[in-house]
């Protein structure tokens, strides 16, 4: 059946080309991930808090290495956009940030994060997040990005205000956790340099 509807981002925009790192500022840098960060992620998902906010274990580093084809893999289905948040000199990992849900067809898309806790106090989350925005907003022509968090996350709601991601509301017993049902706050932020 056809839509009626123009896509807001055409099927291939960002497929045909291979996923770009994105420049952040004079420290930071987004970068695709690599094969070789795998233990990288086995270290990032031992740390509690990510451990507890992402609700996921990774095991070991043949189990990082799938995940990491994964998220390379969304790249080229166009579901979705995975960096590693590195200093600009070097390939260390100072954390992910990611788009995941991507709709093309709607130029929407979903923003998710992560910074390692030697990282954290910078504001790293939130810098890595402008970038992206930037990105997706004026190169490629996304309309809405959305960042949900659990009610009990302050840090990641003081993340998505940082980068203007307002408030919409709350999304009631959204989100399984080990310890139960949460509430999501949702925020948003809207592409209003296009029509
Ligand atoms: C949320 C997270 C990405 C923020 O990382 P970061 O950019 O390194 O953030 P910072 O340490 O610079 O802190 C960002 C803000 O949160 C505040 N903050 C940090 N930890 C906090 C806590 N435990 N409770 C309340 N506020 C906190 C900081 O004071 C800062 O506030 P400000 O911008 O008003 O100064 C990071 O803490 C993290 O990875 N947490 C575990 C995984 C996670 O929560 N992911 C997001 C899931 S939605």
């Amino acid at each position: 059946m056809p839509s009626l509807v123009t896509p807001v981002i055409p099927a291939g925009r960002l497929a045909r080309t291979a996923q770009p790192e994105l420049p952040v500022d004079a420290d930071l840098r987004l970068r695709p991930w690599a094969p070789g960060d795998a233990a990288a992620v086995v270290a990032a998902y031992a740390d509690p808090d990510i451990e507890r906010w992402h609700a996921r274990r990774v095991k070991d580093e043949a189990e990082a290495a799938g995940l990491i084809d994964f998220w390379r893999g969304t790249w080229v289905e166009e579901s979705g956009a995975s960096w590693a948040i590195s200093p600009v000199e070097g390939g260390g990992v100072f954390g992910r940030i990611a788009l995941r849900e991507i709709s093309l067809h709607e130029g929407r898309a979903e923003v998710a994060y992560w910074t390692v806790p030697s990282a954290r106090g910078r504001r790293v989350a939130s810098r890595a997040l402008d970038a992206v925005v930037a990105w997706a907003f004026d190169e490629i022509g996304f309309h809405r990005l959305r960042l949900l968090h659990s009610m009990s996350n302050e840090a990641s709601c003081r993340v998505a205000v940082a980068s203007g991601f307002e408030a919409e509301g709350v999304e009631r017993s959204a989100v399984l956790h080990q310890d139960g049902w949460h509430d999501m706050h949702l925020h948003a932020k809207i592409n209003t340099r296009i029509p």
